[in-house]
């Protein structure tokens, strides 16, 4: 089985079932325009987040890790009238590209963006959050789940983003900080008497990789 094979699949599933409107193919044109690291999320991925969104009946969402926005219209989309999401992002030329993408999606007025080293804003916001969508720098995953949380409520959904990594995480002495900042926060979903968590693996056009949910006991 090949990379090959699962990105036919995924492009199957996505036509087929996935149904991006044309606001987030338009996000995912302009970010490849602008020479973003096409590191976002996979249709299938998004549509998924999509849907944890509507099952959960979020209304407040935190994002940590914006990139062009490709993720963050997926969950914004999810959102009920009045509903609103928080994104997190380092670099401010990505936060230029995605303030583009999400307004042309119409989701202007309902996602902030705020700009700067998320362990530097995250001190300042304000929850609590229905959902979490930590999908920034691994090295630090186990820190954003600290401040996820704080900013959490019995019921809350946290999802990780990046947890297999071709399967490297499983091995010990891999010592890429990427790897490492997935076990770390991996160990800390299990240490987390609040939490009660899982992580799958993924195989698709982003490669073999995964995911971790968790939720906040009630
Ligand atoms: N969630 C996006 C992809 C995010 S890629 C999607 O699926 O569409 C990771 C993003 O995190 C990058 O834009 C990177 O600039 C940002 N990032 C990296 N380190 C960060 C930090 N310390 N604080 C905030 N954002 C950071
Ligand atoms: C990388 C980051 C991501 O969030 C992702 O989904 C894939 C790759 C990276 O930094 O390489
Ligand atoms: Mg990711």
């Amino acid at each position: 089985m090949s990379n090959e094979t699962w990105t036919a699949v995924d492009r199957y599933f996505s036509d087929l079932v996935v149904q991006a409107d044309p606001a987030i193919e338009a996000a995912m044109e302009a970010s490849e325009a602008a020479g973003l690291p096409a590191i976002n999320v996979s249709p299938c991925m998004g549509k998924l987040l999509n849907l944890l969104t509507r099952l959960h009946r979020a209304r407040n969402i935190l994002e940590i890790g914006t990139l062009g926005g490709y993720s963050t219209i997926w969950l914004g989309r999810a959102l009920p009238p009045g509903g609103s999401l928080v994104t997190l992002e380092r670099e401010p030329r990505h936060a230029a590209i995605a303030r583009e993408n999400l307004a042309r999606a119409g989701l202007g007025e309902t996602v902030e963006i705020v700009v700067g080293p998320a362990l530097e804003t995250l001190p300042g916001v304000e929850g609590p959050f229905d959902l979490v969508f930590i999908d920034a720098d691994k090295p630090a995953g186990a820190d954003y789940l600290a401040h996820a949380l704080r900013l959490a409520r019995p019921g809350t959904v946290i999802v990780v983003d990046n947890v297999v990594r071709s399967g490297r995480v499983a091995d010990p002495d891999d010592t890429d900080p990427a790897v490492a900042g997935s076990r770390r926060v991996l160990h800390a979903l299990a240490a987390e008497p609040r939490l009660s968590a899982t992580a799958l693996q993924t195989v698709g056009s982003k490669g073999y990789d995964g995911f971790a949910l968790a939720v906040v006991q009630e």
